[in-house]
Order: structure tokens, then C-alpha cells, then sequence
């Protein structure tokens, strides 16, 4: 099956088009620059960038892939959960395109895509779903912290979630402290590198608790204070470098611990993690070494598909088509909140 996939949940604009499993192109357009001043995205500003990039980046993800509008048998987008207005101008683009071709359309639930992404490798992209086995899925970006069990290819269950920020959210929030500019998720990651992680000391929110749910506000508001009470840190040559090792220590611990104790908890064997934190080398590492300690398979979504694409829709939407599934309504509205059900 040939298929044209779009992601606009939030600032990245997204085409991929998809021929039996292999993302033939996969193009993203970011927009971090355009939300920087503001310190995090501005939903009216991220929908209108999505509606002048879309049609061209449609254009030439299909003059890479080679295909035809003539060829193309499915159309895809994510229809939830994100910003309303910014999945509107996705999702219409693709009922529209759909409906000018008289083929199926599908809305993707995106966390679903990220769960499955970890099952896409190499390059170009190519699902990989004959290695699936039951999982434990740690989702992690700007806006979501979710830790999912992964029974099959269709059956998942929320096990919990962040109670308030999102990891993604503690490394944007905890930068603009130091003075980073959003998003400071990379920047942190590549300034912990040449840092020392133990030189300070940050809580490890609900590390302990036996919960599967997440908390990261208290560890933000201790980055203040602490700020407030040693104002000479960041002056330090070292100060900057170590402050980021120690604060990334304190999240990442959090996250592949709670996630390799909910995959024993499961008797499940394998854990999985995908989202755009799951860029981040420490957190990487972390989860590598706490896997390998307990025995458990680590599958990483690639880097490159960590962050929002429409590879990851476009690969889920021909899979679910393949095996039957109902096209969607063409007037199917967004859905902001759409959860994993
Ligand atoms: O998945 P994503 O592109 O968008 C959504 O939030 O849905 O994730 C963006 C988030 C931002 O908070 C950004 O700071 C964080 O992922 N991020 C990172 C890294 N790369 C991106 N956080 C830590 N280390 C990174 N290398
Ligand atoms: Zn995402």
C-alpha cells in the first residue's frame, strides 16, 4: 500500500509517505525557532506556520518518495491528542487530499504511533513489527509522561502518568531557570556531558512510592530555590555544566527506574521508550544499563523518531489498514485529549 501521512499536533510540521512499511520520505519541519521568544509554543503561531509549510513539504515529500498523487491509496494524520488548532490544519489537509482522491482516510491517535515507533529501524525507516513482543512503553516529551503496558499490537493499558509537568517540560522549565533558551532538553543533555552529576543533590520525585505515576514540579521549584541560594553557580566555569548533569541525574533516574520496576512488576521482558526525551544520551544510557542489570530487551525509538513525525503515523495507519481496519469519517473533528483507550 502506498500512503501520504501528516503530524501537526504541535510545532512540527510533518509528511511521510509510506509504501509496505518503508517511509519512502519522511520530512519535518520544525518550528522551535519561530516559539522561542515566547518560551514555549504559541498554539495560534504553530497552526498558522503548519498551514503556510504543509502543502509545499507535502510537495516534496512526494517528489523524494517518487509517487504520484495517482498512486497514493491512503491518506493519514493525527487526529489527536495536541494543540486543537494545530491538528485541525493536519487533519483537514488529509480529509481534503483523501476526499480529492477517493481513497480511505485514517485518524491516528499519536501516542499510539509513539508506541510503536520503537519498532521502526534503520534508514529509510521500516517497521519492524515481527520482533513485537509485550512490553512496557515509556512515553516522554514536552507535553506527556506515560508509562504503558503493551500486551499486543492493538491492546495497551495506561499503568500512569505525570500528576503534573512532563519531563520534557522539567528540562524546559529548569533551562529558562538557568538562563537556557526553550527548548532546553538538548541543550541540558549536551552540557551534562562534560558535567558531574553528583555535584549537587536534587529530589527524585515519587522514586519510591510504588505508584507508576510521575511528578516533576517539586524538583523544579527545589532548582529555584536552590538558584536563589547559591546566585554564584552559574558563574562558575564549571557551575552551568554540573547543574545540568546533577538536575538531567535526578530526572532520568526517575524515569528508567520506575519504568524497569513497572516491566518487573508486569513480568513483562521487554521495555520500550519513545518521545522526544528520549533523545536525551542520559536518559538513553540509564534505561540501557538498568535493563541490562534486571535482564530485560531495551528497544529505543530511533533518534530521529524520537521527536513528533509522520513516519511513525504514516507506518501505524498503513499497518492498521493492512489488517482491516475501518477507514475514518471525513468529517472526523480533532480530538485534543483523545486518550489510549
Ligand atoms: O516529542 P516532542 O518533539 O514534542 C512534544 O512535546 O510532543 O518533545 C519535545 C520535548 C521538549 O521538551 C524538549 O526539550 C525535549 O523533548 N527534548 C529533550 C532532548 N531533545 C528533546 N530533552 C532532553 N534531552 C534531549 N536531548
Ligand atoms: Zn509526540
Amino acid at each position: 500500500m502506498t500512503l501520504v501521512a501528516f503530524e501537526t499536533s504541535c510545532d512540527e510540521t510533518g509528511v511521510a509517505v509510506i509504501r509496505d512499511g518503508v517511509a519512502l520520505s519522511n520530512l519535518v519541519s520544525s518550528q522551535v525557532s519561530l516559539h522561542e521568544e515566547y518560551g514555549g509554543v504559541v498554539p495560534e503561531l504553530a497552526a498558522r506556520e503548519h498551514l503556510k509549510n504543509l502543502a509545499p513539504l507535502a510537495r516534496e515529500a512526494m517528489s523524494r518518495a517518487g509517487v504520484v498523487p495517482g498512486e497514493v491509496q491512503a491518506v493519514a494524520a493525527t487526529r489527536g491528542p495536541g494543540l486543537a488548532i494545530a491538528l485541525l490544519v493536519g487533519l483537514k489537509a488529509a480529509q481534503g487530499m483523501a476526499f480529492g482522491l477517493g481513497k480511505p482516510f485514517l485518524g491516528i491517535n499519536h501516542h499510539e504511533a509513539h508506541l510503536y515507533s520503537p519498532w521502526i529501524t534503520g534508514s529509510p525507516a521500516r517497521a519492524d513489527y515481527g520482533e513485537f513482543e509485550p512490553n512496557v512503553s515509556l512515553i516522554v516529551s514536552g507535553g506527556h509522561t506515560l508509562l504503558v503496558l503493551v500486551e499486543s499490537e492493538t491492546e495497551h493499558r495506561v499503568l500512569g502518568g505525570t500528576i503534573d509537568d512532563a519531563a520534557g517540560e522539567c528540562f524546559d522549565k529548569t533551562g529558562k531557570l538557568m538562563g537556557l533558551p526553550y527548548p532546553a532538553g538538548p541543550i541540558i543533555d549536551q552540557l551534562a556531558r562534560e558535567g558531574n552529576r553528583e555535584a549537587f543533590s536534587f529530589p527524585k520525585p515519587l522514586i519510591h512510592d510504588g505508584s507508576e505515576d510521575f511528578s516533576f514540579s517539586g524538583l523544579k521549584t527545589s532548582v529555584r530555590y536552590f538558584l536563589r541560594d547559591n546566585p554564584g553557580v552559574l558563574e562558575r566555569s564549571d557551575g552551568l555544566r554540573d547543574l545540568c548533569a546533577s538536575i538531567q541525574a535526578a530526572i532520568v533516574e526517575v524515569l528508567a527506574s520506575k519504568t524497569v520496576r513497572a516491566a518487573r512488576r508486569l513480568g513483562v521482558k521487554c521495555v520500550t521508550a519513545s518521545g522526544g526525551v528520549t533523545c536525551n544520551m542520559g536518559l538513553r544510557e540509564m534505561l540501557k544499563n538498568t535493563c541490562a542489570k534486571h535482564g530485560l530487551k531495551l528497544r529505543l525509538a530511533p533518534r530521529e523518531l524520537c521527536t513528533d513525525n509522520a513516519a511513525m503515523i504514516g507506518i501505524l495507519a498503513e499497518r492498521r489498514l493492512m489488517s482491516g481496519a475501518e477507514a475514518s469519517a471525513l468529517d472526523a473533528e480533532p480530538d485534543p485529549g483523545l486518550s489510549l483507550a
